[in-house]
């Protein structure tokens, strides 16, 4: 992805709460740093700058195999960067600073941080075994930030606000593209993440 191939397209909501001359404005929401990725030789991000603030809607726009997947699998540290560095609210992900150097952070760490980090993968990645609501609510228990019986209740409220509580007891297969999306959707909001990343976010799902 290089200057030219690629727009990103801002939107901003309302401005960040107490982002006043007189107050210290709050992190960037995401701070893309320089970042550089290559496979063997295939340079795949040459350079990437990016800073979405707080309540911002950032869309990626470019065209296939111009690294847009890639560059979401860099911010939550899935890939990771030959150069440069992404935070996430004010965190370094996945690495911290060791003198003038990043070092790497623990595998434990990084999951952790992961967490706070919504994504709704192009191919969702359901989990093929487990009915729609149990998908909504494994996070929130494997994360030991609620109780199964919470996690269900919660899950029903999030698959409700996607339109799909009548379909809570099925399974992925059963569903249509866009009903999964739908669920992918709700389970990434179950973390209550501060930031989520959609890849292609509408690929599957009816324009309204
Ligand atoms: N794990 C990988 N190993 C080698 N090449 C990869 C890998 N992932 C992506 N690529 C290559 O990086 C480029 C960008 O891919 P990607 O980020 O998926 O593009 P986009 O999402 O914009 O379509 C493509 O040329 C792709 O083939
Ligand atoms: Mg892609």
């Amino acid at each position: 992805m290089t200057a030219g191939s690629t727009e990103l397209a801002h939107e901003t909501a309302d401005a960040a709460p107490g982002d006043t001359e007189l107050t210290r404005p709050a992190p960037a929401a995401v701070e893309v740093r320089d970042v550089h990725k290559w496979y063997g030789t295939h340079r795949v991000l040459n350079g990437v700058d990016l800073t979405v603030r707080p309540g911002e809607v950032t869309v990626i726009l470019g065209p296939s195999g111009s690294g847009k997947s890639t560059l979401l699998r860099v911010i939550n540290h899935l890939e990771k960067p030959e150069i440069g560095h992404v935070s996430v609210n004010g965190e370094l992900i996945g690495v911290r600073r060791h003198g003038d150097r990043l070092k790497e952070l623990n595998e434990r760490t990084i999951l952790a941080q992961r967490s706070r980090i919504g994504f709704v993968f192009q191919n969702f990645n359901l989990f093929p075994h487990l009915t729609v609501l149990d998908n909504v609510a494994a996070a929130p228990v494997a994360t030991g930030r609620l109780g199964g019986e919470q996690a269900r209740e919660l899950a029903r409220e999030l698959l409700d606000r996607v339109g799909l509580a009548d379909k809570a007891d099925a399974y992925p297969r059963q569903l249509s593209g866009g009903q999964q999306q739908r669920v992918a959707i709700a389970r990434a909001l179950a973390l209550r993440p501060g930031v989520i990343l959609f890849d292609e976010p509408t690929s599957a799902l009816d324009p309204e």
